[in-house]
């Protein structure tokens, strides 16, 4: 626990006692985390700004990083933005699920800290059944970044909730282990191009199809933590791409495909794309603790592929 960690932290179960009670929480303007088929999000009531602020202090987050808000339904997000015809395709492909649109921010009910001043917000509709049960018990936007530390590695189950944020939040909401793993995919659709701002959970290659059009890159300049160069970054060192051959005998592995007697874990012992994800940020906070400098087996570009290898790269950029 950090020194700063003042309150009780309370462990909820995502029955309907607990829901209840994170809802409570929310109302009065608290920090809940909970499940989302993607990570644990770490959630504020999107229109108290107190609320809000609490999450980046929280978090140790910069101020201009703004934050997703996650409602029930697509009616929910088309309060909040405008919604134009690539919008409408690529919510009623995609949501709910690991999806996040970037659009045209519309009427006042978010919080200005919400957006860090942008005329833009990002909104997701989850589909994680915690999450959904979370949304229509509170009945309001949720603003939630990932529930971790700013630039640690993103949390997956309850217990990597509370090793970063135990004491600096009122609950969390144990819905187990999150299936997708890594984070939703990021797209804009403020200018005539759709933009991928982030690779995620939705593969490139599906949103393309939905859209009939190859999504464009992010406009210069970051305007997302995920595209700074350092990110998700555990303590070990990684060498990505690595070759057994030039590899220690006794080097610590992170695998992709048959591990084959070499210490550490694989991501997908079948070399599955889905189930490496998934274990992605675990295996990363599991290997952080055995070795200072973590080999790591090639991954395939393709399909969530694309995710793995962006969130891989960041973690080994130099900080
Ligand atoms: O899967 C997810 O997206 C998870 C779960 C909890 O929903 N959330 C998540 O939030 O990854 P966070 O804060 O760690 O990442 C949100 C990203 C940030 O990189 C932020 O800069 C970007 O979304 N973002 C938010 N609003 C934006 C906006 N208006 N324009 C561009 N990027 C935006
Ligand atoms: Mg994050």
């Amino acid at each position: 626990m950090s020194p700063d960690a003042d309150q009780n932290t309370v462990r909820l179960t995502d029955g309907t006692r607990g829901i209840r009670a994170a809802a409570g929480v929310l109302r009065a303007g608290g920090l809940v985390a909970f499940p989302t088929e993607t990570v644990y999000g770490l959630g504020a009531d999107a229109r108290q700004g107190r609320a809000v602020a609490g999450v980046f202090a929280a978090k140790g987050r910069p101020r201009f990083n703004p934050l997703i808000v996650h409602v029930a339904d697509i009616a929910a997000a088309r309060a909040l933005a405008t919604f134009d015809g690539r919008a409408e395709a690529l919510a009623a492909a995609f949501w709910p699920g690991p999806l996040t649109l970037v659009l045209p921010r519309s009427g006042g009910a978010t919080a200005d800290l919400v957006t860090g001043g942008l005329p833009t917000l990002a909104l997701r509709v989850p589909a994680h059944p915690t999450a959904q049960a979370l949304l229509s018990a509170f009945g309001g936007p949720v603003a939630a970044p990932s529930a971790n530390p700013s630039g640690l590695v993103s949390p997956t189950t309850a217990d990597h909730v509370l090793a970063g944020l135990d004491g600096r939040i009122a609950a969390v909401l144990d819905g187990g282990a999150c299936p997708v793993g890594v984070e939703s995919t990021i797209v804009g659709l403020v200018d005539t191009t759709p933009r991928l701002l982030r690779p995620g959970g939705v593969p490139a290659e599906a949103l393309a199809a939905a859209l009939g059009a190859e999504l464009g890159p992010p406009p210069d300049g970051i305007t997302a933590p995920g595209q700074m160069a350092s990110h998700y970054a555990p303590a070990a060192r990684l060498v990505l791409d690595a070759a057994r051959e030039a590899a220690p005998a006794d080097a610590v592995w992170l695998g992709f495909g048959p591990l084959d007697g070499r210490r550490g874990l694989s991501l997908s012992e079948t070399g599955d794309l889905r189930e490496a994800a998934a274990h992605l940020f675990a295996h990363l906070r599991t290997l952080d603790t055995l070795a200072p400098v973590v080999f790591v087996d090639p991954v395939p570009g393709h399909g969530l592929g694309a995710a793995i290898n962006d969130r891989l790269a960041r973690a080994a950029a130099p900080r």
